[in-house]
């Protein structure tokens, strides 16, 4: 049998009060690309909230990296989030420090002490992402789509069992787009699991893959037409 690393059943999801998606079903397995697509405010940025912690799951069930959603306390979010990696629209790096130093914090904060082996996975996830001679640049000198692949080799840090991908590719212009996401299909192929939120119908169709949809506060598998 082969284990989830997501399993939503009968899941609601709420911005406080608000009913923003119900009777979610979902389920990922190891190793797949599966993409979340919808319109603007229809609830794929609370979806993956709920995913990481940052809302909280009060109906149904969810289970996700070996945490049941449900009974998630807050001293429990940081460990969840190490089995995550999180990559979101606006990059979120630090931009008081070079590359390097962005990748060593978290690794710091995640407990890693052996310089050795902090340098070489340093080394190895930059390398994935293609940025291996930019480790002492920082943000501002960056493009976008370098900053963006540096997020990604940030993801990678933990070997995460889940990444999840909020609008990676929101503010990039096509053709960058088109360059993190080949760094994202690399990853899958490698053996990562993905889970992408993205409104770039062009991406949908030249890496076609599982993809779910919100849409009438529903999440549901959509069968992708071939052109
Ligand atoms: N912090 C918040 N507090 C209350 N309501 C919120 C909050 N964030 C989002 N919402 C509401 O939840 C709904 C879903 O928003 P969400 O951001 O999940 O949509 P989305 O699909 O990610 O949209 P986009 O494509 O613009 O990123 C919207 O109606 C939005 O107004
Ligand atoms: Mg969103």
């Amino acid at each position: 049998m082969s284990q989830p690393v997501l399993e939503l059943k009968n899941a609601a999801i709420y911005q406080r009060e608000s009913l923003i998606l119900s009777e979610v079903d979902v389920t990922v397995e190891k190793g797949e690309f599966v993409y979340l697509i919808g319109k603007t405010g229809t609830g794929k940025s609370s979806f993956m909230k709920t995913l990481y912690g940052d809302l909280p799951l009060t109906e149904g069930e969810g289970q996700i990296v070996d945490y049941n959603l449900r009974t998630l306390k807050e001293k429990d979010i940081p460990y969840l989030r190490r089995k995550l990696g999180v990559v979101f629209q606006d990059f979120k790096l630090l931009t008081d420090r070079n590359v390097k130093e962005n990748l060593l914090f978290v690794l710091k904060a995640t407990g890693w002490k052996d310089k050795k082996a902090i340098d070489h996975k340093i080394d190895e996830v930059l390398d994935k992402v293609g940025m291996k001679t930019k480790g002492f640049k920082f943000p501002y000198q960056l493009s976008g789509g370098e900053q963006q692949r540096v997020a990604i080799a940030r993801a990678l840090l933990n070997d995460p069992e889940l990444i999840l991908a909020d609008e990676p590719t929101g503010n990039l212009d096509p053709q960058t787009s088109v360059e993190v996401m080949e760094v994202l299909q690399e990853i899958s192929r490698n053996g990562n699991t993905i889970l992408m939120a993205t409104h770039d119908y062009a991406l949908l169709l030249k890496y076609p893959s599982k993809t779910l949809k919100c849409d009438g506060q529903r999440v549901f598998e959509v069968v992708q037409k071939t052109v």
